[in-house]
């Protein structure tokens, strides 16, 4: 079985029908990647798979089980984990705080409030200091570990962001655009990191307009053209496809 089923899936705004009828099904272990030009959907799908909004049609299911609907909560607790295309790093804290946001997602709030009056679970609190500094060495960012979010450069949040996914412990980690903004050698760096999640275990689903990382590590490839599914396959098989040609050359023109 598939880890993610998704089955004609849709989703309007007002008018706007951002996803129509889309569907398809990533298996566990792989990176796939959704493409298309700028409106095409991409950020509306992981906002309705993420729990985010609420499908206007369609099905959603994690091993199976249906998850429409479900609040970001739930499914981080079921191992769906994210990051954003536009960053949202609490910019009052520090780098390490950050991440341990990320961390605190996947437990029972009542039990973070206790950890709060009881010195033994404080001790919890320790451990997920320790966990949130090992994923900062995990994602290349030992250096900013003391850091104010708003005193490290905008390649570094991106990472970051990264970082805190993790700390949920993701099954399924989605990544809006991780390479956005970066030069071409933090693009690189985020490839790498990439690569580095999936060997770990971790399913990855990219969005990403960087062609050459998508087609340097994506093993499949979802195209999304006004909202709807223009093709599937490897990255072989998209880069010769003439609808997905015509569809950037379009955008592009
Ligand atoms: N909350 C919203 N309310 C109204 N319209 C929306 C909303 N979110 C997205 N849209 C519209 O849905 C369509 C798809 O947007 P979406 O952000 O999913 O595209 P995208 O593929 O992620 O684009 P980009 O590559 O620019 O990030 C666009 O026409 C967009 O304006
Ligand atoms: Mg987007």
């Amino acid at each position: 079985m598939a880890l993610l089923e998704v089955n004609k899936l849709s989703k309007a705004f007002g008018g706007v029908k951002a996803v129509q009828n889309v569907s398809f099904s990533i298996d566990a272990g792989i990176v796939y990647s959704v493409i298309g030009p700028n409106g095409a959907g991409k950020t509306t799908l992981f906002n309705l798979i993420t729990g985010v909004y609420t499908p206007s049609e369609g099905e959603i299911r994690l091993d199976g089980k249906e998850i429409a609907g479900a609040g970001p909560h739930t499914l981080a607790r079921l191992g769906v984990a994210r990051t954003f295309q536009n960053l949202q790093v609490c910019m009052n804290m520090t780098a390490l705080e950050n991440v341990m946001v990320g961390a605190h997602l996947r437990l029972d709030r009542n039990l973070i409030k206790a950890a709060l009056r009881f010195p033994a679970l404080r001790r919890r609190d320790g451990e997920l200091r320790d966990e949130a500094a090992a994923l900062m060495h995990f994602v290349g960012l030992d250096k900013y570990v003391a850091a104010r979010a708003d005193a490290m450069p905008y390649g570094a949040l991106k990472r970051l962001e990264i970082a805190r996914a993790l700390a949920a412990k993701p099954r399924l980690l989605f990544l809006d655009e991780p390479a956005a903004g970066l030069n071409p050698k933090e693009t690189i760096e985020v490839d790498h990191l990439v690569r580095k999640v999936a060997d770990s275990g971790v399913t990855v689903v990219l969005v990403e307009h960087d062609m050459k990382m998508v087609m340097n590590l994506s093993d499949r490839i979802l195209v999304l053209d006004y909202g709807k599914k223009l093709t599937e396959g490897s990255a072989a098989e998209v880069r010769r496809n003439p609808d997905v040609i015509a569809a950037y050359l379009g955008a592009h023109a």
